[in-house]
């Protein structure tokens, strides 16, 4: 039935039951007595509270709607509120599926849009930092090294400390250039630069325990990058914001065929921190591969990210 109906139904129930009772032995005399004034309210507050009662009922399939309308999250796939109820507001909700199945899909390729001209325009960076200026600081520091060993000796100490400088400033380039691409993903895989990234973040008072575990499926190159980044920015969060002092990264099988990502720290926990562009950003990636991201409290009372990335993400699921 349309709630256009369902709604006049309920209230020609109330006024009937009303007339009805006017049709009775009833009599309102002129001016009105007192009891007859008592009655007359008792009988519209009866009369307003049926009412009230019986468009909430009928009302309620709208109100689940709206509840689902806006809690919908593009972020989190998936959830679609139940097509019950009245004839309208089920195909209301139908045609609010398919707007949300529709919106999910241009999400998911807008985001891959982003995303890999992130990474290329990352990889470019990375590229002139090494070719450009760490190029150009190799040459200097080449030429200190000559310039000291000939300079006289009050000047040659000068010389050395810029030549050291220019050293530190060499290595820091290097670093962020492996930072901003993660050539060792390309070169040496996933498990690798896992292992890389884990001795990166091990700075005191910050220790990274990783396990990777055995036999794990091969994953296509978007799986790994999603990983990876993942794995990159959830040891980021644990370094700046959790305080912890162990943090534990583990890979491994996940219970379809999948693999599993765990960064799990002993720190002061995610409280009631808004999510920010970097957690954004791991949903994102996460929607890009159809991986499923928990953040949430890990056991000990720290931070737990888990990463599950479905086995049709695996090299063997490729055509
Ligand atoms: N491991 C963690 N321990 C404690 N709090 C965390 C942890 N990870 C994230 N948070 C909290 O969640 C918030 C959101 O994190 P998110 O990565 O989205 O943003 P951000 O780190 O603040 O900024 P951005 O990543 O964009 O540079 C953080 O500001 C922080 O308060
Ligand atoms: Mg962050």
């Amino acid at each position: 039935m349309s709630l256009y109906w369902r709604i006049f139904l309920l209230n020609a129930a109330v006024l009937t039951v009303a007339v009805l009772l006017l049709l009775g032995p009833v009599t309102v005399s002129t001016p009105i007595l007192h009891g007859e004034a008592l009655v007359l309210c008792g009988g519209l507050a009866a009369m307003l509270a049926a009412d009230a009662v019986l468009l909430r009922i009928g009302l309620a399939p709208l109100q689940r709607l709206t509840r689902a309308m806006s809690s919908a999250d593009l972020l989190r796939p998936g959830s679609r509120p139940d097509p019950a109820g009245p004839g309208a507001v089920a195909e209301l909700t139908v045609a609010f599926n398919t707007m949300l199945d529709r919106l999910e899909a241009e999400r998911a390729a807008s985001s891959a849009r982003a995303l890999s001209a992130q990474e290329a325009e990352r990889s470019r960076i990375a590229q002139e930092l090494h070719d450009e200026i760490g190029q150009t600081l190799t040459a200097v520091l080449l030429q200190l090294k000559h310039a000291a060993d000939r300079a006289p000796a009050p000047l040659r100490d000068d010389l050395r400390q810029a030549q050291e400088t220019t050293r530190a400033s060499l290595d820091e380039i290097r670093r962020i250039a492996r930072r901003l691409r993660p050539g060792v993903l390309e070169e040496l895989g996933l498990h690798s630069a896992l292992r890389a990234l884990a001795a990166e973040f091990t700075l005191p008072p910050l220790t990274v325990h990783h396990h990777i575990g055995p036999g794990l499926p091969a994953l296509g190159e978007a799986a790994e990058l999603v990983l990876y980044r993942v794995a990159q920015e959830a040891l980021t969060n644990t370094a700046r914001h959790s305080g912890a002092a162990e943090v534990r990264l583990e890979l491994r099988g996940g219970p379809d065929g999948g693999v599993e990502l765990v960064v799990q720290d002993d720190g002061r926990g995610l409280g009631r921190a808004a999510e920010g562009a970097g957690i954004r950003g791991m949903r994102e990636r996460a929607l890009l591969v159809g991986a499923r991201l928990l953040v949430g409290a890990a056991p000990g009372g720290g931070t737990e990210i888990r990463l599950h990335v479905p086995a049709t993400a695996t090299e063997e699921s490729r055509p």
